[in-house]
């Protein structure tokens, strides 16, 4: 079993799609295993993001990702972390596949609904940037 993280961003909640997300992750058999809604301070958005803070639309980003709430969810399943990606779509909508999140609501290549991780690494350090192992309700953490 993997575990990835998943970002409903602030233009996702704006949209009510938090639920529509949800839906095509639990769709795909995939758990959601914790989840929370947050408001990111622009440090909290910065630091999340870190991996980006040389390139040019960081600022942009990080102040869009700190507009508004998000809902942080840790998504478990066999191979999560590449089933999420495909679900989304790519990062830009004008390239994403039909039927994917981004291709039915995403605006632009920022503001583009959802968040996921993109390697075993990153979902390491996204998952514990938000969630401590307590609140990981992974089925093999109360055995
Ligand atoms: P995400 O999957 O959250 O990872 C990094 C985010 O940066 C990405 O989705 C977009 O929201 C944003 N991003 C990536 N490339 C660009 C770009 N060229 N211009 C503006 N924003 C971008």
């Amino acid at each position: 079993m993997e575990k990835t993280l998943s970002i409903v961003k602030p233009d996702g909640t704006t949209k009510n799609l938090i639920g529509e997300v949800l839906r095509r992750f639990e769709g795909a058999n995939l758990r959601v295993i914790a989840l929370k809604m947050i408001n990111l301070s622009k440090s909290e958005a910065e630091a999340f993001y870190s991996v980006h803070k040389d390139k040019p639309f960081f600022s942009s980003l990080t102040d869009f990702m700190s507009s508004g709430p998000c809902v942080v969810t840790v998504v478990e399943g066999e191979s999560a972390i590449s089933k999420v990606r495909e679900i989304m779509g790519a990062t830009n909508p004008d390239e994403a596949a039909e039927g994917t999140i981004r291709k039915d609501y995403a605006s632009d290549i920022e503001r583009n609904i959802v968040h996921g991780s993109d390697s075993l690494e990153s979902a390491s350090f996204e998952i514990n940037y938000f969630f401590n192992a307590l609140e990981l309700n992974d089925r093999n953490s109360r055995d």
